[in-house]
């Protein structure tokens, strides 16, 4: 056998395992059964992927919106392993801690806005969501008023997908899936204030505990609020006595061209919460930053055990590997490079907007960005979403982006690694540009 034919047998192989035993999440278990996963990727390096055949391609969605700092970075593998050969884990429930933890903690609040200067780590997005619900709850129950209880968040959110963080998205599909609908959350509008208000007044500011929300959402195809709009939810849940938690899962470390999103809007909420680009996706963790006031009264008035910690709580290698990612953010000024790189890919958009039918609205925030596809003739959706034959043909083209294309939409979205630099920008937008004509051109 050849190399080729040694490379093919070995994918051969692995597609047969994968479809027998590899769930996998999000996905069609339909389709995985019949044909197999079409991608394995081996290796990365900067903005790109390669998979087992080794085809290469430019990452446009930093995998899942999280390798801000880019693909192969070995600083990232040095910090673990010093890490993992000291000390690679220890619990930190009851009084135990460690260095990683703690210098990250310390970090974390010195980074994020205002006084979130208190830190509770979770292993992801999902959990960190579920803990930001218990506490508000277990907040609000100490202080006096256990009926507030209920979350409100906003239609289109994603939030992830345990019970809770189901709850909150505003996506229907989701909930609908496992009937994973938990009791006490509320959705309204996506930009309307409006609603926020009128759904206060209907069930009393006194069984609400907060409101969450992306300050770009993302899996509901990165819709940027209208200016205004967060100075404005701000000032409601303040006069309500309702806690404003922000969701910086996505939009956290550099994403949106600012450290943090909320500070676009000079917004401070009352709790942060952070996972993917905390490590640039290394390794899983999140965090929940509580502003120094919620703190000390969570401290002053919590008596017994604080029922609430996950074993990876903590975790000092991730730790570790975070402090790392977040300096290399720093030293290298990706952020400014997000920002800078953000307007070029927005120009490329507004470029392509111009030549190609199919494409409605475009949008971008720093490195997170979005193409509408509409229906040139009808001005309106086509009946069935195009944009997963554009991810096709980009793909063939070694472009690898992402859909959305639930309740009507049909959009593309990106969110290429913080490290992307000018000629990588004009490489994805010609490989959208050709893709997304060939699409029209064989309507
Ligand atoms: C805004 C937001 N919050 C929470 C989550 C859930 O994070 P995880 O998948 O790490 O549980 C995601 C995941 O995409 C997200 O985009």
């Amino acid at each position: 056998m050849d190399q080729e034919q040694v490379k093919s047998s070995l994918k051969d192989n692995l597609v047969e395992l994968d479809k027998r035993h590899f769930i996998h999440p999000t996905s069609s278990l339909k389709q995985q059964h019949e044909s197999g996963a079409p991608f394995i990727f081996t290796e990365g390096k900067g903005v790109y992927v390669t998979d087992i055949s080794g085809k290469k391609f430019l990452e446009g969605m930093s995998s899942l919106w999280n390798v801000n700092i880019g693909y192969g970075r070995k600083e990232l593998a040095e910090a673990a392993r010093a890490q993992m050969e000291k000390l690679a884990f220890s619990n930190s429930f009851s009084s135990y801690s460690n260095e990683p933890a703690i210098r990250l903690a310390a970090k974390l609040a010195e980074i994020t806005p205002g006084d979130l200067n208190a830190v509770f780590y979770t292993s992801g997005g999902s959990e960190a969501n579920d803990t930001a619900y218990k506490l508000v709850r277990y907040y609000w129950k100490l202080k006096g008023f256990p009926k507030k209880t209920k979350i409100i968040s906003r239609k289109k959110g994603y939030h992830g997908v345990n019970i809770g963080a189901t709850s909150a998205t505003g996506i229907s599909p989701f909930h609908e899936m496992a009937s994973s609908m938990a009791p006490g959350f509320l959705h309204v509008d996506t930009f309307s204030t409006e609603a926020l208000r009128e759904c206060i007044a209907r069930e009393g500011a006194d069984t609400i505990a907060a409101f969450i929300s992306e300050p770009v959402q993302g899996a509901g195809g990165v819709n940027i609020a209208p200016d205004g709009y967060f100075q404005e939810i701000r000032k409601i849940c303040s006069e309500n006595n309702i806690l404003l938690i922000a969701d910086e899962v996505i939009t956290g470390f550099g994403r949106t061209g600012k450290l943090f999103a909320c500070e676009h809007y000079h917004v401070v909420p009352d709790i942060m919460l952070l996972a993917k680009g905390i490590t640039s996706g290394y390794i899983q963790l999140g965090a929940v930053v509580l502003t120094e006031q919620i703190h000390k009264e969570l401290t002053a008035l919590s008596e017994g055990v604080m029922l609430h910690g996950y074993t990876y709580s903590g975790h000092a290698t991730a730790c570790a590997v975070a402090l790392k990612n977040i300096e290399i953010i720093e030293t290298e000024r990706l952020v400014e490079n997000s920002r800078i790189m953000g307007q070029q890919l927005l120009k490329g958009f507004q470029k392509i907007k111009a030549e190609v039918d199919i494409v409605g609205d475009v949008r971008a925030l720093g490195l997170m960005g979005a193409v509408e596809i509409r229906d040139p003739l009808a001005n309106n959706r086509f009946p069935a979403p195009i944009s997963p034959k554009v991810s096709e043909e980009c793909a063939k083209r070694g472009l690898i982006i992402r859909t959305v294309g639930f309740e009507g939409m049909d959009t593309i979205v990106f969110a290429p690694p913080l490290v992307i630099n000018k000629r990588e920008i004009e490489e994805l937008i010609f490989i959208l540009r050709e893709s997304l004509l060939v699409v029209q051109n064989h309507m």
